[in-house]
């Protein structure tokens, strides 16, 4: 009989020797995917490993956007997903057809665009800067004064930048669909609950509910505040995977998930399609792979570099 798990491991561990592979995991990924994982991280993070690593193939366990990033920053290594159906509910609501016409229709304005990096290649290939949760404020702070900046596709994440920054900016109106789900009604009730618990929220959530956070930050940071921080349990209120890689770096600490009207926790559709199985397979035919047609992966290439060596 097969232990759970363990064989696919041994496979994967094999697999990824064999092609001299690496593994890069979103912290919102299944605890499985996340412990077998060479990195685990957050997007910053993970771009900067897919940017500097030597392996020829890094196998990503995140969502497309994330995967494509990688191949953009690596056009000579094979990039993988184990499903390339893990998309991202965010990125699609910033269509780069729908970009393009939204800047010829506001030419005046002459635009610096910052897009969250939370998008496709072609919406990153029309911006000047990418940037990611854990570096927009420093992004915003560094775009030149006198340009109008639009940002896209998050609007929680802009607005909530520009409380930080007091740089106005115009907002593209796109969303995550997880970080909608928590509500002022679910987060209230779930303090009430552990009301020692500090409550730290990601910035993709909606105002309602950022007011209501000890702490807003990216994925990676609520790390760092957690361990920094002298509660022993905190409300987390972001996607579920989350709780695993806080679980796992903080085991003396109690990490509560945030509920939303209708669940526990919130599961992203779309980061749970990635599984050990479809991991797996895909190291074993190097399939799914991503692929880019090349003038198109040069010009999106230009705001990540810029990103990288702004938040050097
Ligand atoms: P981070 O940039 O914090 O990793 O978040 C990515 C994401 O998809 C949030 O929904
Ligand atoms: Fe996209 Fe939201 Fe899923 Fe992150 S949690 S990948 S923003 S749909």
């Amino acid at each position: 009989m097969q232990v759970l798990g363990v064989d696919l491991v041994e496979e994967i561990q094999a697999l990824k020797k064999q092609h001299n592979a690496v593994i890069l995991a979103h912290n919102y990924q299944v605890r499985e995917i996340q412990e077998v994982a060479d990195f685990v991280g957050d997007s910053l993070g993970l771009s900067i490993q897919a940017a500097s690593t030597q392996a020829d193939v890094i196998a990503f366990c995140g969502v497309h956007f994330m995967a494509e990033t990688a191949k953009i920053l690596n056009p000579s290594k094979r990039v993988i997903i184990p499903d390339l159906d893990a998309g991202c509910s965010l990125s699609d609501s910033c269509p780069a057809e729908a970009l393009k016409a939204h800047l010829l229709a506001h030419a005046e304005k002459n635009y610096y665009v910052i897009a969250y990096i939370n998008c496709s290649a072609g919406v990153k290939a029309l911006s000047d800067v990418i940037c990611t949760s854990g570096n927009a404020v420093k992004i915003v702070q560094a775009t030149p004064k006198d340009r109008n900046i639009l940002f896209v596709p998050d609007q929680n994440l802009g607005q909530w930048v520009i409380e930080q920054t007091g740089r106005p900016m115009d907002l593209w109106k796109g969303s995550c669909y997880v970080h909608m789900e928590f509500t002022k009604q679910s987060i209230e009730r779930i303090q009430k609950e552990y009301p020692g618990s500090p409550v730290v929220a990601h910035p993709e959530c909606p105002l309602a509910v950022r007011l209501l956070a000890d702490e807003v930050c990216s994925t990676e940071k609520m790390l760092h505040y957690c361990r920094n921080h002298s509660a022993k349990s905190f409300v987390i209120v972001t996607e579920s995977g989350m709780l695993h890689r806080l679980r796992r770096e903080l085991p003396d600490r109690t990490f509560i998930p945030g509920p939303t009207e209708i669940c526990a926790c919130a599961d992203c559709r779309f980061m749970k399609k990635n599984t050990l199985e479809k991991l797996r397979n895909a190291l074993a035919s190097i399939q799914p792979e991503i692929t880019l047609p090349e003038p198109l992966r040069q010009r999106a290439e230009l705001p990540i570099r810029r990103m990288l060596e702004q938040s050097a």
